[in-house]
């Protein structure tokens, strides 16, 4: 499907780029996210099909300002650092960098991704997300992990020492977890912490091996008072802390926030490159949602028969996009700005919201409308998909 038009409606001209690598060493038992495992990988072909994927998506959305690169997966820690360093290249050659680009790769912390680290680095990565998940030899078990406590103390140590800024990830709620065990785990992780931290509750996706153990009651999960417990003493050691959620399961130092997450959550334009990649692209007013080809294979053929695996480019229609934009916007704790709103949308929050939705929630307390915006309160954050039903549908 070729962009036929180039002019760029867009408020600002910043752009985002992800670029997606679907393999990784092992697939862990709760991950659905496009991941295989492969023997062997022809890196040269890879590294040249997401060039080719690349100068396509260029050629359409020419005159932009790069704001931020993030190399995600899969296990993109398993790329050879020369295609990344070919990745941030291209993209240097295709748009404009923004002085303040933010460049992040997310890594495993096993020895054999930590020892790319220096040469990551010099590839232009200035920004690493490392999946640590656990600091428990017992529950990285559970998860499948290829890691243990030590590795993942080292991998971030490497990290604090190789790159300017590191964020890491950690899975909680997990079977049989208690608040004492988590906020023991959360205090060491605290004492570990660069100026970002991911903390995510454990979710059973269909699918995946942990959906039919849950199901054949092998484990089973905290109970909803007590998930919400573990994310009430989460939001308060954080805040302790220096590292507030700004947005639901992200915490940052202030000023430390992913600029990468935040456009998507504001709305902002990114290009999605490599297999199952998604976009957002504001053209002449109208911004389309692109998907690329999932099966890293099929992927690759495509790029290579035809320079790009674009399977769907749709325009989203104006009502959609106003959802949308209230789905992602009330994820951060400061939610959606009026500016921002109006840069999207072209409206004023009042005009897009109905009033007998939106009364109710603004009187129960878990939707605040002021003059900066309308965002969730901490108890709104804390059901955000029933508030979101109730106010969009
Ligand atoms: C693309 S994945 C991870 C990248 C990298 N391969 C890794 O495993 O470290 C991004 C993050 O999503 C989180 N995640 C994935 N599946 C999850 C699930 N079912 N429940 C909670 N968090 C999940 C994990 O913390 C993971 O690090
Ligand atoms: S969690 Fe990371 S390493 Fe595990 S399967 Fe998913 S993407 Fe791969």
């Amino acid at each position: 499907m070729p962009i036929d038009d180039n002019s760029n409606g867009a408020d600002d001209d910043a752009l985002a780029l992800y670029v997606h690598w679907p393999f990784c060493l092992s697939r862990c038992p709760y991950c659905d996210f496009n991941a295989h495992v492969r023997e062997t990988i022809d890196q040269g072909r890879w590294r040249d099909a997401l060039l080719n994927e690349l100068s396509y998506w260029a050629a359409g959305m020419p005159d932009r300002s790069l704001t931020s690169i993030f190399f995600g997966g899969g296990t993109p820690s398993l790329m050879d650092p020369s295609t990344v360093a070919a990745v941030i290249n291209a993209a240097a050659n295709h748009w404009a960098f923004a002085d303040d680009i933010e460049v992040t790769l997310e890594a495993n912390p096993t020895s054999i991704e930590a020892a790319k680290f220096a040469d990551l680095r010099a590839a232009g990565v200035n920004r690493v997300s490392i999946g640590v998940q656990a600091l428990d030899n017992d529950a990285l078990g559970f998860l499948g992990r290829g890691h243990d406590h030590d590795q993942a103390i080292a991998a971030l140590k490497l990290a604090e020492k190789t790159f300017p800024s590191f964020s890491f990830d950690l899975i909680y709620a997990r079977p049989g977890q208690t608040t004492e065990s988590w906020t023991s785990e959360l205090q060491e992780a605290l004492t570990l912490a660069g100026d970002h931290l991911s903390l995510y509750q454990l979710t059973i996706e269909k699918g995946t091996p942990f959906y039919a153990e849950e199901r054949a009651g092998e484990f089973v999960l905290p109970e909803e008072d007590s998930a919400a417990a573990l994310f009430d003493i989460t939001q308060e050691i954080c805040d302790q802390q220096g590292m507030p959620a700004y947005e639901i399961s992200n915490h940052a130092r202030p000023g430390s926030e992913c600029r990468h997450n935040i456009t998507y959550w504001e709305g902002g334009d990114y290009v999605g490159a490599g297999p199952g990649a998604h976009g957002r692209l504001t053209i002449n007013h109208k911004v389309y949602a692109t998907e690329q080809i999932p099966g890293p294979e099929n992927w690759l053929k495509a790029v290579e028969e035809s320079g790009h695996a674009t399977r769907n480019r749709t325009a989203i229609d104006p009502a959609a996009r106003v959802e949308e934009i209230f789905m992602m916007g009330l994820r951060l704790t400061d939610g959606l700005s009026r500016d921002v709103f109006w840069a999207r949308t072209g409206m004023e929050l009042e005009d897009a919201l109905e009033p007998r939705r939106l009364r109710p929630l603004l009187t129960a307390n878990y939707l605040i409308l002021d003059d900066n915006g309308i965002r969730a309160t901490e108890e709104g954050r804390l059901r955000l998909n029933a508030i979101l039903a109730a106010l969009l549908t």
